[in-house]
Parts: structure tokens; C-alpha cells; sequence
């Protein structure tokens, strides 16, 4: 076991009362094993009292630090770090531009391998210890990314991204090399194959992960459908109403659903742990449908301000009872920070012209990146907080790693005064240290050189 003895940072539990967070100001983290190796937190309080419970662990001092539980990162593709900031006018022309030629590079499995280790060491470097990300129309692309997660031993789900028509040959699934397969069959065989290989196996986990329906075939929405029914533990993972002609072209090549979003109801895409990327032009029927199904929305906001996609609408969420967490959505999104992330979900809630404008309270950002992005994905309990019994996956924050970092928390005068200073003003030099969970009582830290 070890303890570290800094503020810390960490959540209320009590589900629907929602984000209460609260700072320990002289706080003590002990980590340790579990039965099973698993380095879980097993204590988190006032130092003065927890002090005298673990008399013989020792205590690393951190002082002027605050500790904070991990980011999660709800919806990224690995496969996008080289697209970041490439100039289109909109989603359409941004893939086929750009996002489909890079993509159609990770059929190689050494292209692949490097970008995996490019992608999460920058995760980690930005304080992201859990995600759920794209990979692309190859198999390979996603026994690289699974084996590199499974190498710094993070909680990382990933899936064969399902596309079987709509876009260049290159990137689409490949048919059988034989024939004997349709492109369509294979990359539902291999979903599966996948998702025996890799599921639970570690901290890893699979999510089917049809592109959006404008990419595949009935027949393959309706293959992945099967394949959410006989595996209800997976995650489903793809993109809704993110621009309006996607929208137009959904609802023009699956007229009869009610909705574009309806489509995957129509398919049994939506469910618990289901996770759609943008949901911006939803109205009411939407939002009832996802929240019922027991789906989620992964925010993500540097995206949709980059591509000019719209602007996500908190407000109704919250009027309807949609669950959604923050994503960094790169490379469409601009940024592996979620300091960044959170700014621009304070920008897109304030917006009001197109919708109802709202402040999102300091607080709520930054559980929404964290213990609320958790429960989204069905996680709670197990990463996204500091509670003892979760995994130990925390960063280590330096809120003087700047001058005007330095300059501006000093003035905080309350919790919400200093975490928005730091969403503000941080990015990765935020993050001194990211530390997450092994197996076998070691812990992986990465501090900042
Ligand atoms: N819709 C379908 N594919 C994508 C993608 O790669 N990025 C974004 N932002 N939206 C998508
Ligand atoms: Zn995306």
C-alpha cells in the first residue's frame, strides 16, 4: 500500500443528487491491492484522522498539489491524432478530405501500433486514464490499440468501426479474402471474434461500433444489432445528428425510421451502455427515446465548434433527463485536454441564440469528465472518482505550473472560483502526474519531465 497527502478532489455518490464535489484540503489517498492484485483506492479523507489507520504506510507529501481522479474521455478515434486542425467546411468534406485517407493508412498493423502508443501516451500526458475510442475498418487497428492499452494496463473499450459502404474502397471492411464472405459478414465475424479476444480481459472492453448509419448497410446495422443482443455486457458506440446534411442523407436513406436517431432504436442499437457522439439537433421525441433506451451522449464540443456543427443543448438534456459526459472527439475535436474540453462545453452551454443559454457551474464540467462521464458509461463506482473501492487511476495537479495558473488560483476564494480558473487557464502542464491502476501492486506514473 502508499499514501499520498495532498488536497484532493473527489465526488458525491449519491447518484441523482449528481456532482457534489468537494475539496479535502489536507487530504490523505492510500491505494492498495485488492484480492485480486488490482490497485484500488482503499481510503480517502482528512489526513489527521486517516493517519493514525495506516501507521505503517508510506506517505507521499505533495504539498501546494491536488489530487483528482482520473479524466474520461467518452467518445475519441485513435486513428485522427494526424487530422487534428485539418481545414474543411464541414463534417462531409472533413472525411473525405482527410479523415478517410488517414484512416485508410491503419490497415498496416506497424502504422497502427505506432499510432496506438502515439495516442494514449498523449491520453496519459493530458490526464485521460479512461476512454472509449474509434478504431478503424481494420482488424488491426484494433488489436493495436487493445495492446497497448493492455500494456500500461488502462480501462480503454474500443471496437471494429463497421462501414461497409459510402466511402473510398480503401477504408471500407474488407470481404473475405477468399469471397466466400461479404464485407458485410466479415466485419461482423470479426466484431465478434474481436470481442471474444479482447473483452474484459484486463481493463478492456469492447464496443460494437457502427461508424453512423449512413455508413452501413441495413444488413450491417442489423448484424450489430444482433450482436448488442447476445452480448448485453458490450458497449455500442457510434455518431448522431452531428451536421445537418449528415442528417439530411440519414433520413434520406432510412426514410421509414422516425428519426435519424430512431434508426439505431430501429436496429436495437440504442441501450444501456450505447453511446452516441454529438446529439445536437435532437428535439424532444429524441431525447425521450435515448433517455428511456438507457443510451448516452458523449458531448463534444471542441469538435462541433471546430467543424461548425452546432451547439449541444444542456439545457434540454437536463429538462428531459439525457445522460451525457464530455469527450474530446479528436481529431474532429482540437484538443487531448479535457481543460479544453470542459472550456468549450462552458462556451457551447452559454450559447444562446440557437437554444436556451446556461452557465454550467465549475463543478458540474469537471464531473462531467470524470465520476458523471462514469455513470454515463455504466462505469460508476469503478473509475471516474476518488470513493474507496475504485480503481486507483488519479492525476496529480500543480496549480502553480504557470505564472498566471500561479497567479489566478491564489485568488480562488471557493471550490468552484478555483476549478474554473483551472478550466480556464489549464492544459497538460496542469497535470504534473498521472498515475493508474496495475495489477500485481504497482502502480504506473507518469510525471512530467
Ligand atoms: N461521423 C462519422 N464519422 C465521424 C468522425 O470520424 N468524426 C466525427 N466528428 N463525426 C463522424
Ligand atoms: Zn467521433
Amino acid at each position: 500500500m502508499r499514501a499520498y497527502r495532498a488536497s484532493i478532489l473527489s465526488f458525491a455518490t449519491d447518484g441523482e443528487s449528481g456532482f457534489g464535489a468537494a475539496l479535502e484540503e489536507d487530504g490523505l489517498l492510500v491505494v492498495g491491492p485488492d484480492a485480486s492484485g488490482r490497485q484500488r483506492v482503499q481510503a480517502s479523507g482528512p489526513y489527521r484522522q486517516l493517519k493514525t489507520r495506516f501507521p505503517a504506510v508510506h506517505i507521499e507529501h505533495l504539498p501546494g498539489r491536488i489530487i483528482a481522479p482520473g479524466f474520461i474521455d467518452m467518445h475519441n478515434h485513435f486513428a485522427q491524432t494526424n487530422v487534428i486542425g485539418s481545414p474543411a467546411d464541414g463534417l462531409l468534406p472533413w472525411l473525405e478530405r482527410y479523415t478517410f485517407p488517414e484512416e485508410q493508412r491503419f490497415s498496416s498493423a506497424q502504422y497502427s501500433a505506432e499510432a496506438a502508443r502515439f495516442f494514449l501516451d498523449e491520453l496519459l500526458r493530458n490526464g485521460v486514464t479512461t476512454a472509449l475510442s474509434f478504431a478503424t475498418c481494420s482488424t488491426e487497428s484494433v488489436d493495436a490499440l487493445f495492446c497497448e492499452a493492455q500494456r500500461r494496463s488502462l480501462r480503454l473499450i474500443t471496437g471494429l468501426c463497421l462501414m461497409d459502404r459510402h466511402a473510398p474502397a480503401g477504408v471500407l471492411n474488407l470481404a473475405a479474402p477468399d469471397r466466400s464472405r461479404s464485407a458485410c459478414e466479415q466485419s461482423l465475424l470479426d466484431s465478434e471474434l474481436l470481442l471474444l479476444r479482447w473483452h474484459g480481459k484486463d481493463r478492456l472492453g469492447y464496443a460494437i461500433t457502427p461508424r453512423f448509419a449512413p455508413s452501413c448497410s441495413e444488413s450491417q446495422l442489423q448484424g450489430a444489432g444482433h450482436l448488442a443482443i447476445r452480448y448485453p455486457e458490450v458497449w455500442i458506440q457510434s455518431h448522431v445528428a452531428e451536421n445537418r446534411d449528415e442528417i439530411a442523407w440519414a433520413r434520406q436513406l432510412f426514410p421509414s425510421s422516425a428519426s435519424y436517431l430512431a434508426t439505431y432504436a430501429d436496429f436495437g442499437l440504442l441501450r444501456r451502455r450505447a453511446v452516441y457522439a454529438h446529439c445536437i439537433h435532437f428535439d424532444d421525441q429524441d431525447r425521450t427515446l435515448m433517455r428511456d433506451s438507457g443510451a448516452v451522449a458523449a458531448v463534444s464540443p471542441t469538435s462541433n465548434l471546430f467543424l461548425g456543427s452546432g451547439f449541444f443543448d444542456f439545457a434540454a438534456a437536463d429538462r428531459v433527463g439525457l445522460q451525457y459526459g464530455l469527450a474530446s472527439d479528436v481529431g474532429g475535436g482540437t484538443s487531448f485536454s479535457p481543460f479544453h474540453t470542459m472550456l468549450a462545453a462552458y462556451y457551447v452551454a452559454r450559447e444562446g441564440h440557437s437554444k436556451t443559454g446556461l452557465s454550467l457551474s465549475p463543478q458540474q464540467l469537471w464531473w462531467q469528465h470524470t465520476a458523471g462521464a462514469a455513470r454515463a458509461l455504466d462505469l460508476e463506482g469503478v473509475v471516474g472518482n476518488l470513493q474507496p473501492g475504485c480503481e486507483a487511476d488519479f492525476v496529480v495537479l500543480n496549480p502553480q505550473a504557470t505564472p498566471l495558473l500561479g497567479r489566478r488560483t491564489a485568488q480562488a476564494s471557493n471550490l468552484d472560483e478555483l476549478l474554473l480558473a483551472m478550466i480556464v487557464l489549464g492544459d497538460d502542464r496542469l497535470i504534473e502526474r498521472t498515475v493508474i491502476s496495475q495489477a500485481q501492486d504497482v502502480l504506473l506514473t507518469i510525471d512530467r519531465p
